[in-house]
Parts: C-alpha cells; sequence; structure tokens
C-alpha cells in the first residue's frame, strides 16, 4: 500500500502534540521527518495510506497508544554507558552507603531503564561487592515507558551488539554473569532475582515513600523542555530518599533548574533534605 507523502501541516502537528500528550516528549517541528519515519512502519502494519487515519486510530483505540509509544520512543543504551559514573558507582557510591547504612537494603533504581543494561550494570556491580562484604543487601527497580524495551529486560537475555559491548569491555563480567543461551546470552538467576521491571510515566508520580538512595536518570532529560524536566526531577525527588544520590546523562545537567538536588560532581547530584508534603 502507498502511504502518502504529502502531509497536512496539522496532521504532522496533531501527531507531534500526541507524543507530548502521551510521553512528555517535546517534538518541535522540524522533528516531523523523524516521527513521520518512525510511524510509517506502523502506518503498513494497519495497511493505512494516510497519517489522518493513524491520528483517527489513536483517538478511538486506547490500545494503540502503547505501540505508538514504543515508537516514538529512543531506547539507545549499552552496558556501563559512560564508563565514569560506574568506576564512581564502584568506588565511592557503595562502599560509603554500606558504611552508613549497616544492616539495611540499597535501593536502587534505574529509571529510565529502556532495555535494561542499566540496570544489569548496577546488579554486577552490586554482586561483586556482595563477595566482600556479604551481608549487602540491595534491590534495583527498573522502569520505562515503553513496554516492549521493559519485555527484553524481564527477559534479560542480550544478543547483538548489546551483549557484544559487554563480552569486549567487561570480559570477566560477562562471562560470570552471562550464560550462552539460545542465540544470545540470559542474565544469571542472581542478577535477575535482584531487579524489577515495572512500567511507569515519569511524568506520574512513583507510588510508595521517598526511598531510593540511588537512582540512575540518564539520557531521558533531553527530550523533555524545561517544565518537563522540573516536573520529572520533582518525581524523582519524591521518591528518593534523604541524602540520596541521582545520576544524570552526559549531555545533561541540572544547574539552571532550582529542583532540590545539589551538584556534587559532573553527573552526580545529591537530593537535599527537604521534605515533602
Ligand atoms: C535513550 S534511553 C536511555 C536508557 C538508559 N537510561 C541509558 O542512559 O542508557 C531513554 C529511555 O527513556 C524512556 N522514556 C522516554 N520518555 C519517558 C517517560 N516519560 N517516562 C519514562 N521513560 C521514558 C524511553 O522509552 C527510553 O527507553
Amino acid at each position: 500500500m502507498e502511504i502518502e507523502s504529502e502531509i497536512d501541516v496539522g496532521v504532522q502537528r496533531a501527531l507531534l502534540d500526541k507524543v507530548r500528550r502521551h510521553t512528555g516528549i517535546h517534538m518541535a517541528d522540524r522533528k516531523w521527518t523523524l516521527l513521520q519515519g518512525r510511524l510509517r512502519r506502523r502506518l503498513q502494519a494497519l495497511e493505512l495510506s494516510r497519517y489522518r487515519d493513524y491520528l483517527a486510530v489513536l483517538d478511538a483505540q486506547p490500545e494503540e497508544v502503547g505501540a505508538f509509544i514504543n515508537l516514538v520512543t529512543t531506547n539507545e543504551t549499552s552496558f556501563f554507558r559512560t564508563p565514569r559514573i560506574w568506576d564512581h558507582f564502584r568506588q565511592q557510591l557503595l562502599p560509603e552507603w554500606f558504611r552508613q547504612h549497616r544492616g539495611a537494603t540499597l535501593q536502587l533504581w534505574s529509571a529510565a531503564a529502556s532495555t535494561g543494561e542499566e540496570a544489569y550494570s548496577m546488579a554486577m556491580l552490586c554482586e561483586e561487592f556482595r563477595e566482600h562484604h556479604p551481608a549487602f543487601k540491595y534491590q534495583i527497580l527498573a522502569t520505562d515507558i515503553a513496554s516492549h524495551v521493559l519485555a527484553t529486560g524481564k527477559a534479560g537475555h542480550y544478543q547483538g551488539k548489546s551483549i557484544e559491548g559487554l563480552r569486549r569491555t567487561h570480559p570477566e563480567l560477562a562471562a560470570k554473569y552471562f550464560q550462552p543461551s539460545g542465540e544470545g546470552y540470559l542474565a544469571s538467576p542472581s542478577l535477575r532475582a535482584h531487579v524489577l521491571f515495572r512500567e511507569h510515566h515519569l511524568h506520574r508520580r512513583l507510588d510508595g515513600a521517598a526511598r531510593f538512595d540511588i537512582a540512575l536518570l540518564r539520557n531521558v532529560l533531553i527530550y523533555f523542555d524545561e517544565e518537563g524536566q522540573c516536573s520529572v526531577l520533582e518525581n524523582v525527588h519524591r521518591a528518593m530518599a534523604p541524602g540520596g544520590v541521582l545520576v544524570i546523562g552526559e549531555s545533561e545537567s541540572l544547574t539552571r533548574l532550582n529542583v532540590g538536588f545539589e551538584f556534587e560532581q559532573p553527573l552526580i547530584y545529591r537530593r537535599g533534605e527537604r521534605a515533602h508534603a
């Protein structure tokens, strides 16, 4: 089926607006070509030739929203992305937290987890730490708005570029924590037992008490405008324990935003003691 190539500006704007409404992601008008490319396959699958008809499907069928979110989000990630963060995690954050919280369980959050490489990177370093400190306990919550990436994380099964990257940069950890399985490698039961994957929209409040000692909110703020960033950071702030550590992505900064996190070093912030009403 031939898909229209001349698209009414009103339809373009309406679809860009749907992205914001459903994900909080701000796509300026100039991003239309990107969005068009991503939606094309979906139109083909639904045998629609006009973007205006897809808009009508999105309005009429709430179950289409999940597919739309899966298409419009950018899910790029890798194991141990940004190595210096992980050095800091292993050398400073884990030992410091353990010294100060004997008997407690370290609560970690991968807040835009994508396919789970970030959460399993944390889990591997926690397992390594536990080998030397058997009393150490931890739990990881991995959340994302896109259901298709969470399915990969839950399965804990990686192939291609993802696992090859880990095998190249961290061969010992890859061999210890990932076993060959089918076309790829499966995360060990010890890793999988510590990571819970769940759908969560960062523009909503996470349920439960403020509890996270360490939250990774990396490479996702860049997709929101300033108002959206503030609202997401307010929600993350609420979910974190006082004094908790927030890690952001390399192309992100909180310096212009007054959101209750204190700068500690590049990419690392600490949640202030301010309590929420
Ligand atoms: C580029 S990936 C970053 C993955 C990982 N944090 C990293 O740094 O490698 C961005 C992720 O944010 C997710 N995302 C986008 N908007 C979101 C929202 N409003 N709530 C939760 N997750 C969102 C996307 O689905 C995507 O998986």
